[in-house]
C-alpha cells in the first residue's frame, strides 16, 4: 500500500494508473465498519482502490468538533492494508486549501435544510473539498455511505452538474446489532449514551409520523435538530452526550416495520 502525502507525489502516481479503473472512497479517517464495508465494495468493484484520509476543517461549524474529532491514523492506515487498498492520500491543508478558502462551492437551496439549517457552511465546506478530492483521483467510482444521506444527495447533484466523469456509488447504512448506525463520533458517547443511542433508530422506525418522532426521541432524552421526511426519507439529527448523531430510514420500510 502506497501513502501519499504531498498531492504533487499522488498526481505523478495517478499519470501511472491509466489504464486500469480507480475507486476511490473519501474518508475524515476514524474508520469503522461502515467506512470498511465501502472500501470493501470499492476494493471489489475496481482495479485500483484509493481511499483518502482528510479531517476537512471548512466543512466545520463548531471549533470544538473539529478539535475533538477523533484522529487514528495509525490504526486506520493498518486497517485499510488489511483491505487491500493500494493507494492512500493523506494531504494536510495548506496542499488542499492553497488559496484558503478562497474559491468553494456554494449549493444553493440545499444549504437551508436539514445540515445545511443546523450546521452553517458545512455543505459548502464539504462540497468543496469532495470536488477537489475528485479532481485528484480522476475516479471512475466514489462510493458514499446513505447514512450521509443529504450528503449523498448534493454530492451527485453537483457530479452531474460540473460534468465529473465519477460515478457516484450508494452504499447501504452499516448499523451495530442494537441499531445504532456506525459513525467515527460514536465513539465520543459515554456508557450511558452509548446504550440509549438505538433508540434514535429504533423511534425513527416505529413512530407514524416526524411529529412523533421527536416527541418520542425527546422523552428517551435526546436534544432534537430535525426530523424530516425528504427523498422518500425519514432523516433526523440529535445530540445525545452532546453528541450529534444522524440517522435516516426509508419511509416505506418503516410503514411495513410499525
Ligand atoms: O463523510 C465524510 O466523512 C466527509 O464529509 C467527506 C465526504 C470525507 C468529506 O470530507
Amino acid at each position: 500500500m502506497h501513502v501519499w502525502n504531498t498531492i504533487a507525489a499522488w498526481r505523478d502516481r495517478r499519470r501511472s494508473l491509466e489504464c486500469q479503473s480507480v475507486g476511490f472512497v473519501p474518508t475524515m479517517g476514524g474508520l469503522h465498519r461502515g467506512h470498511e464495508s465501502l472500501v470493501e465494495r470499492c476494493r471489489t468493484e475496481n482495479g485500483i482502490a484509493v481511499v483518502s484520509i482528510f479531517v476537512n476543517p471548512t466543512q466545520f461549524n463548531d471549533p470544538q468538533d473539529l478539535s475533538r474529532y477523533p484522529r487514528t491514523l495509525d490504526r486506520d492506515l493498518a486497517t485499510l492494508a488489511s483491505l487491500g487498498v493500494d493507494d492512500v492520500l493523506v494531504p494536510d491543508a495548506a496542499d488542499l486549501y492553497p488559496n484558503g478558502y478562497r474559491f468553494h462551492v456554494e449549493p444553493g437551496g440545499g444549504d437551508s435544510v436539514l445540515e445545511g439549517a443546523c450546521r452553517p457552511g458545512f455543505l459548502p465546506g464539504m462540497l468543496t473539498i469532495v470536488l477537489k478530492l475528485l479532481n485528484l483521483v480522476h475516479a471512475d467510482n466514489a462510493y458514499f455511505g446513505e447514512k450521509d444521506y443529504q450528503q449523498l444527495q448534493l454530492v451527485t447533484e453537483m457530479v452531474t452538474e460540473f460534468f465529473i466523469p465519477t460515478k457516484i456509488v450508494a452504499c447501504p447504512t452499516v448499523r451495530e446489532e442494537a441499531g445504532l448506525a456506525m459513525s467515527t463520533r460514536n465513539q465520543l458517547l459515554s456508557t450511558q449514551g452509548r446504550d440509549r443511542s438505538p433508540h434514535l433508530f429504533q423511534i425513527l422506525q416505529s413512530t407514524s409520523d416526524p411529529a412523533e418522532a421527536r416527541t418520542a426521541l425527546e422523552a428517551a432524552g435526546f436534544a432534537v435538530d430535525y426530523v424530516e421526511e425528504r427523498w422518500g426519507r425519514r432523516l433526523a439529527a440529535v445530540f445525545l452526550d452532546g453528541v450529534r448523531l444522524i440517522d435516516n430510514v426509508p419511509i416505506a420500510s418503516r410503514e411495513g416495520a410499525a
